[in-house]
């Protein structure tokens, strides 16, 4: 079958990996993609956002498939636009529609979802405009730290966590007041849990489900967790702390509570859903809803799953998940973002990457590069993931970090402690 994908990251590039090895993949497309997926099917030069190019695209390809990687075009409403285009009402779209996309379009929305079916989550309220003396006044008692949200996409930044009382009335201001442009119009002031965080994801026909295996996220650019918060510079899947007992628990008062609160709600999700989550205690509860995979957790996830992901893929659309078996490697992954100095801040773009070569037991899953002249170059400021899966954590996070070592460009960064505090 034909099938496009939306996305250019490490994600999309793990994607595509992973459904090239289908044999029902006989053509994939990527729009935009990268040079790492031009290795695996044909980069289109289409913006994920601009519907009308992607079903021009789709109808003169014949594509048969849409998947779609990042959150933006389904808070936007891709899903919807093929569902009520007569002509591409047929293509099946991995990625739910917005009325479930907005699970991670709105935090507000998010919390209210959550508290309506009982899923374990941090206390919460939200203001805006119209009840700014009461969020004021609310913030006046709150412990600290604060944790402020604002309700809709801003590009990973819209979360606050503030240790004084004036400064968070401030911050609330300047939120309500368009710091965030429109994401911030609504403000969720969150209690704080203390915990460790791990990721869980489900793919869901809008019925059934399946687990996918967990990972852990370093969201920090610096070693030891310091410093600014990035997109993510690395991850292991499985995750050591998440034992059977706890898994289980996360199934039953997180995964099958969200799932029957979708039905309920009259929701049909078809997509994944990622669980943002922290274990306080024992207990896990949900920091936030993702309406797409985790970046660079699906680096770690995909490789450890066994099926077919065409066919998996299949399955959702055709809503049969309810008889599908997923098959989960023993083996472990470790991921290791390399990426442009200077990130998250100002970096510069158009680095010659070498030493790709160089590898010695690891997969490169591009996340910010391209080709220019057939020389790889850098164009993000997360350049480049690498993987490594072996038969136990500790090989594979010493593999993945000694072949990051090997990926050289002016100014690469990459955390060297990826995993090794689990250990
Ligand atoms: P989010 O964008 O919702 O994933 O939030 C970004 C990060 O802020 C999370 O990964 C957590 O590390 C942190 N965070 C968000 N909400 C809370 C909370 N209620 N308590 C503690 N940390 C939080
Ligand atoms: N790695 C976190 C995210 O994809 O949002």
């Amino acid at each position: 079958m034909t099938i496009l994908l939306l996305g250019s990251g490490g994600r999309e590039c793990a994607f595509a990996w992973k459904m090239s090895q289908s044999a029902q993949c006989s053509k994939l497309f990527i729009a935009p993609g990268n040079a790492g997926t031009s290795a695996y099917g044909k980069n289109v030069n289409l913006n994920p956002n601009d519907f009308e190019a992607v079903k021009a695209f789709a109808l003169k390809e014949g594509v048969e498939l849409l998947v779609v990687g990042p959150e933006e075009p389904l808070v936007n409403g891709i899903h919807d636009f093929f569902s009520n285009d007569e002509a591409l009402a047929h293509i099946p779209v991995i990625g739910p529609k917005k009325e479930g996309a907005i699970l991670e379009g709105s935090k507000d929305f998010s919390k209210q979802f959550m508290e309506r079916h009982g899923i374990p989550t941090a206390k919460s309220r939200s203001f805006s405009n119209e009840n700014l003396a009461d969020g004021l006044a609310y913030l006046q008692t709150h412990a600290l730290p604060i944790v402020l949200k604002a309700d809709g996409l801003a590009a990973g930044k819209g979360v606050l966590i503030i240790d004084n009382t004036a400064e968070a009335q401030e911050e609330l201001k300047l939120m309500l007041g368009g710091k965030f442009g429109n994401a911030g119009s609504t403000v969720v002031v969150e209690e704080f849990l203390t915990g460790i965080e791990l990721s869980v994801f489900v793919l869901s026909d809008g019925q059934n489900y399946v687990i996918l295996p967990e990972a852990k996220d370093y969201k920090r650019i610096g070693q030891g967790d310091t410093g600014l918060n990035t997109g993510g510079m690395g991850s292991v899947s499985p995750v050591p702390f998440a034992n059977e007992a706890f898994l289980a628990e996360i199934k039953t008062s997180i995964i099958q509570p969200t799932i029957d609160g979708l039905v309920k709600d009259k929701i049909d999700y078809t997509g994944f859903i990622f669980f943002g989550l922290i274990k306080v205690g024992d207990k896990p509860y949900v920091i936030e809803y993702n309406c797409r995979m985790g970046d660079p957790e699906t680096e770690s996830v995909i490789p450890r799953i066994e099926n077919d992901l065409v066919e998996l893929f299949n399955a959702c659309a055709q809503k049969k998940l309810g008889d599908y078996k997923i098959n989960i490697s023993n083996k472990s992954a470790a991921t290791v973002m390399i990426v442009a100095g200077g990130y998250p801040g100002e970096y510069e773009k158009g680095k010659a990457i070498s030493g790709l070569e160089n590898l010695r037991d690891s997969l490169a899953f591009h996340a910010g590069t391209n080709l220019e002249g057939g020389v790889v170059k850098t164009n993000g400021g997360r350049v480049i993931a690498i993987t490594s899966i072996q038969d136990n954590q500790f090989n594979a996070l010493q593999c993945a970090t000694a072949d990051a070592a090997r990926v050289y460009f002016d100014g690469k960064y990459f955390r060297e402690d990826i995993g090794f505090d689990l250990m």
